[in-house]
Protein backbone atom coordinates (compact mmCIF):
# COMPACT_ATOMS: atom_id res chain seq x y z
CA UNK A 1 0.00 0.00 0.00
CA UNK A 2 1.28 3.42 -0.82
CA UNK A 3 0.27 6.21 1.13
CA UNK A 4 -0.10 9.84 -0.03
CA UNK A 5 -0.23 13.42 1.79
CA UNK A 6 -1.21 16.21 -0.32
CA UNK A 7 -0.84 19.71 0.69
CA UNK A 8 -2.95 22.39 -0.67
CA UNK A 9 -3.45 26.04 -0.87
CA UNK A 10 -6.57 26.98 -3.33
CA UNK A 11 -8.92 25.72 -4.53
CA UNK A 12 -8.51 21.68 -4.27
CA UNK A 13 -9.29 20.87 -8.12
CA UNK A 14 -6.08 19.01 -8.41
CA UNK A 15 -6.39 16.89 -4.57
CA UNK A 16 -10.44 16.37 -6.22
CA UNK A 17 -8.76 14.84 -9.70
CA UNK A 18 -6.28 12.99 -7.57
CA UNK A 19 -8.79 11.64 -5.12
CA UNK A 20 -11.20 10.47 -8.15
CA UNK A 21 -8.46 8.82 -10.10
CA UNK A 22 -6.74 6.70 -7.00
CA UNK A 23 -10.73 5.71 -5.61
CA UNK A 24 -10.73 2.66 -7.12
CA UNK A 25 -6.92 1.59 -6.44
CA UNK A 26 -6.43 -0.89 -3.88
CA UNK A 27 -2.91 -0.06 -3.85
CA UNK A 28 -2.76 3.99 -3.07
CA UNK A 29 -4.30 5.53 0.23
CA UNK A 30 -4.71 9.42 0.48
CA UNK A 31 -3.55 9.32 4.39
CA UNK A 32 -4.19 13.04 4.52
CA UNK A 33 -4.69 16.41 3.58
CA UNK A 34 -2.79 19.52 4.76
CA UNK A 35 -3.85 22.36 3.91
CA UNK A 36 -2.98 26.48 5.11
CA UNK A 37 -6.24 27.73 3.69
CA UNK A 38 -9.77 27.04 5.01
CA UNK A 39 -11.76 27.23 0.86
CA UNK A 40 -12.22 23.46 0.95
CA UNK A 41 -15.32 21.38 1.84
CA UNK A 42 -13.41 18.06 3.65
CA UNK A 43 -11.65 17.01 6.36
CA UNK A 44 -8.32 18.44 6.72
CA UNK A 45 -5.39 19.08 8.69
CA UNK A 46 -5.33 22.65 9.30
CA UNK A 47 -1.80 23.54 9.27
CA UNK A 48 -0.11 27.41 10.97
CA UNK A 49 2.71 27.86 9.60
CA UNK A 50 4.58 27.42 13.58
CA UNK A 51 3.79 23.72 13.11
CA UNK A 52 4.13 23.58 8.99
CA UNK A 53 8.49 24.79 10.05
CA UNK A 54 8.52 22.20 13.11
CA UNK A 55 10.35 18.96 13.45
CA UNK A 56 7.03 17.34 14.97
CA UNK A 57 5.11 17.75 11.84
CA UNK A 58 8.40 15.44 9.79
CA UNK A 59 7.67 12.76 12.62
CA UNK A 60 4.00 13.20 12.12
CA UNK A 61 4.15 12.38 8.26
CA UNK A 62 6.75 9.86 8.85
CA UNK A 63 4.56 8.44 12.00
CA UNK A 64 2.14 8.11 9.18
CA UNK A 65 4.08 6.27 6.80
CA UNK A 66 3.42 8.66 4.10
CA UNK A 67 5.35 7.33 0.37
CA UNK A 68 4.75 10.38 -1.27
CA UNK A 69 3.95 13.96 -0.62
CA UNK A 70 2.12 15.78 -3.40
CA UNK A 71 2.12 19.80 -3.58
CA UNK A 72 -1.23 20.23 -5.15
CA UNK A 73 -1.33 24.30 -5.48
CA UNK A 74 0.56 24.52 -2.07
CA UNK A 75 2.02 27.83 -1.73
CA UNK A 76 4.49 27.68 0.93
CA UNK A 77 8.04 26.91 0.52
CA UNK A 78 8.92 23.69 2.26
CA UNK A 79 11.31 23.87 5.08
CA UNK A 80 14.79 22.42 4.99
CA UNK A 81 14.39 19.46 7.59
CA UNK A 82 10.98 17.98 5.82
CA UNK A 83 12.50 18.24 1.97
CA UNK A 84 15.92 16.19 3.57
CA UNK A 85 13.34 13.80 5.01
CA UNK A 86 11.54 13.08 2.28
CA UNK A 87 14.45 12.76 -0.35
CA UNK A 88 12.63 12.00 -3.97
CA UNK A 89 9.31 11.46 -2.39
CA UNK A 90 7.66 15.05 -2.99
CA UNK A 91 6.17 15.92 -5.95
CA UNK A 92 4.98 19.67 -7.55
CA UNK A 93 2.91 20.68 -9.93
CA UNK A 94 3.60 24.53 -11.68
CA UNK A 95 1.62 25.99 -14.06
CA UNK A 96 4.18 27.10 -16.36
CA UNK A 97 7.13 25.33 -18.63
CA UNK A 98 9.56 25.74 -15.49
CA UNK A 99 12.56 27.08 -15.88
CA UNK A 100 10.43 30.04 -17.10
CA UNK A 101 7.75 31.79 -14.92
CA UNK A 102 9.03 30.11 -11.59
CA UNK A 103 10.68 31.32 -8.23
CA UNK A 104 8.96 33.29 -5.81
CA UNK A 105 6.02 35.09 -6.83
CA UNK A 106 4.96 32.79 -9.55
CA UNK A 107 1.94 31.18 -8.74
CA UNK A 108 -1.14 30.81 -10.04
CA UNK A 109 -3.03 33.33 -12.00
CA UNK A 110 0.38 35.64 -11.52
CA UNK A 111 2.08 32.72 -13.86
CA UNK A 112 -0.89 33.24 -16.65
CA UNK A 113 -0.37 36.84 -16.65
CA UNK A 114 3.23 37.41 -16.85
CA UNK A 115 2.92 34.35 -19.63
CA UNK A 116 0.24 36.19 -21.63
CA UNK A 117 1.96 39.65 -21.07
CA UNK A 118 5.47 38.16 -22.61
CA UNK A 119 3.14 37.01 -25.63
CA UNK A 120 4.82 33.51 -25.12
CA UNK A 121 4.03 31.29 -27.95
CA UNK A 122 3.48 28.15 -25.37
CA UNK A 123 3.30 27.41 -21.76
CA UNK A 124 2.29 24.36 -19.99
CA UNK A 125 2.77 22.33 -16.85
CA UNK A 126 5.83 21.13 -15.30
CA UNK A 127 5.48 18.37 -12.54
CA UNK A 128 8.69 18.04 -10.33
CA UNK A 129 10.65 16.52 -7.53
CA UNK A 130 10.79 19.47 -5.11
CA UNK A 131 14.09 20.81 -3.48
CA UNK A 132 14.99 23.43 -0.83
CA UNK A 133 14.64 26.00 -3.78
CA UNK A 134 11.45 27.09 -5.49
CA UNK A 135 10.52 25.26 -8.44
CA UNK A 136 13.76 24.01 -9.18
CA UNK A 137 13.96 20.08 -8.43
CA UNK A 138 14.22 17.94 -10.87
CA UNK A 139 11.44 17.54 -13.76
CA UNK A 140 9.23 14.41 -14.17
CA UNK A 141 6.81 15.44 -16.89
CA UNK A 142 6.12 18.70 -18.78
CA UNK A 143 3.29 18.93 -21.16
CA UNK A 144 2.84 22.13 -23.84
CA UNK A 145 -0.34 24.11 -24.73
CA UNK A 146 -0.42 26.96 -27.79
CA UNK A 147 -1.60 30.66 -26.60
CA UNK A 148 -3.79 31.94 -29.37
CA UNK A 149 -3.52 35.14 -30.03
CA UNK A 150 -5.99 37.15 -28.14
CA UNK A 151 -5.38 34.25 -25.28
CA UNK A 152 -5.79 36.35 -21.65
CA UNK A 153 -4.91 35.22 -18.07
CA UNK A 154 -8.34 33.14 -17.67
CA UNK A 155 -8.23 31.62 -20.71
CA UNK A 156 -5.14 30.43 -20.41
CA UNK A 157 -5.84 29.20 -16.75
CA UNK A 158 -8.23 27.07 -18.50
CA UNK A 159 -6.20 25.72 -20.77
CA UNK A 160 -3.75 24.55 -18.31
CA UNK A 161 -6.28 22.86 -16.05
CA UNK A 162 -6.90 20.88 -18.28
CA UNK A 163 -3.25 19.58 -18.73
CA UNK A 164 -3.33 19.25 -15.11
CA UNK A 165 -6.32 17.37 -14.51
CA UNK A 166 -5.21 14.85 -17.18
CA UNK A 167 -1.49 14.53 -16.45
CA UNK A 168 -1.01 15.33 -12.70
CA UNK A 169 -2.28 11.95 -11.52
CA UNK A 170 -1.18 9.71 -13.98
CA UNK A 171 2.28 11.56 -12.87
CA UNK A 172 1.91 10.60 -9.45
CA UNK A 173 1.10 6.79 -10.39
CA UNK A 174 4.16 6.72 -12.21
CA UNK A 175 6.26 7.53 -9.42
CA UNK A 176 4.82 5.54 -7.16
CA UNK A 177 5.66 2.69 -9.70
CA UNK A 178 9.24 3.99 -9.55
CA UNK A 179 9.46 3.54 -6.31
CA UNK A 180 10.61 -0.12 -5.47
C1 LIG B 1 -2.73 24.96 -9.90
O1 LIG B 1 -2.90 25.59 -11.15
C2 LIG B 1 -1.25 24.71 -9.65
O2 LIG B 1 -0.53 24.44 -10.82
C3 LIG B 1 -0.83 26.01 -9.06
O3 LIG B 1 -1.88 26.39 -8.20
C4 LIG B 1 -3.11 25.91 -8.77
C5 LIG B 1 -3.94 25.24 -7.67
O4 LIG B 1 -5.24 24.92 -8.12
N1 LIG B 1 0.42 25.87 -8.35
C6 LIG B 1 1.32 26.86 -8.25
O5 LIG B 1 1.14 27.96 -8.73
C7 LIG B 1 2.57 26.48 -7.49
N2 LIG B 1 3.57 27.50 -7.62
P1 LIG B 1 -6.17 23.91 -7.30
O6 LIG B 1 -6.11 24.32 -5.83
O7 LIG B 1 -7.52 24.12 -7.87
O8 LIG B 1 -5.66 22.52 -7.51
Amino acid sequence: MKKLSIFVSGNGTNLQRIAEYFSNNKDVEIVNVVCNTKNLNIPLRMITKQDFNSEAFVKELQDLGIDLIVLAGFLWKLPENLVKAFPKKIVNIHPALLPKYGGKGFYGEHVHEAVVAAKEAQSGITIHYVNELYDSGEIILQAHVSLDENETPDSLAAKIHQLEQAYFPVAIEQVLLSQN
